[in-house]
């Protein structure tokens, strides 16, 4: 399909979150005017510094927060409406890799299929498949505390690909990693994610990773809107020269408006 040809999957369009703190009254703003579109099958890395409303705004997206203003759409239906005839299509993969320590891997990377009452036995076949298109071959029955940090996130992955979601949310899941497990885990993931054609959305506070993982990426300062847009070309993941200058052209961004920083008096 043509990248421009491809229909809109998610439309966020003026949207805001705040949030009112019960005890002082407080305001909070974590998203202040987000607008933006991820055609379907795209491929989208969001860079901001912490604090920005990354999660918030994917807590959006997965129903679990509703916007304040303004419209999100999945499929041209407001998310509720969407997640209502959709169950389990869309699904986010965090930082901490919230497995059981009491299941073995398969156990682990069959829950989401558990939950969207697949049977026993496509449960289990689906399961090893990811488990072993992410490397985990002989680690099958590995209980979930037997495995490191790098496998245990690993399985995660694959307890999400199991349930082939239309849009899978990535929030800074390589954060808790090693720099060499999560190169090794990221260079890993985007070939998977590119063979499955699914709408990715991934959120991270590294610059670096940004630009390994992303062809478009958002940046957003902090509360969530849009400071800037930045697409990299492949050769980029070859020429370290030119990532150097992609990374220079988003800190500078970021800098420049991506939100007030606390910081001590000069
Ligand atoms: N339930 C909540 N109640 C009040 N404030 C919240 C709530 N959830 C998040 N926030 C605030 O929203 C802002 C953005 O948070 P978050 O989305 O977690 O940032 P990040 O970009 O690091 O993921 C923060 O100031 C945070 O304190
Ligand atoms: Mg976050």
């Amino acid at each position: 399909m043509n990248g421009n040809a491809a229909p809109a999957k998610i439309v966020v369009q003026n949207i805001a979150k705040t949030f009112t703190q019960k005890k002082h009254g407080l305001k909070i703003t974590a998203i202040k005017d987000l607008t933006f579109t991820v055609k379907e099958g795209e491929y989208l890395v969001i860079v901001g510094k912490t604090g920005a409303g990354k999660s918030v705004f994917f807590d959006c997206l997965l129903g679990l927060k509703e916007v304040s203003s303004g419209s999100l759409l999945i499929d041209g239906q407001p998310v509720k409406q969407f997640l209502k005839r959709s169950y389990g299509r869309i699904t986010r993969i965090y930082q901490e890799d919230r497995l059981l320590p009491w299941r073995t891997a398969t156990e682990n990377a069959k829950l989401g299929l558990e939950i969207l009452r697949v049977p026993e036995q496509e449960q289990r076949a689906r399961a090893e498949h990811w488990l072993r298109k992410l490397g985990l071959r002989g680690f099958e029955h590995s209980y979930a505390n037997e495995l490191s940090g790098g496998m245990r996130q690993r399985v995660n992955i694959a307890r999400a690909f199991a349930t082939s979601p239309e849009i899978l949310l990535m929030d800074e899941a390589f954060g808790g990693l090693d720099e060499v497990t999560a190169q090794r885990l990221r260079r890993d993931f985007i070939k998977l994610a590119h063979e499955e054609q699914i709408t990715f959305l991934m959120v991270t506070h590294s610059i670096e990773e940004a630009i390994e993982l992303g062809n478009r990426i958002l940046i957003f300062g902090a509360p969530a809107h849009l400071i800037g847009e930045v697409r990299i070309p492949p050769e980029v993941a070859q020429n370290p020269k030119l990532a150097r200058q992609y990374h220079d052209e988003i800190l500078s961004i970021l800098e420049a408006k991506g939100g007030i920083e606390v910081g001590m008096e000069e």
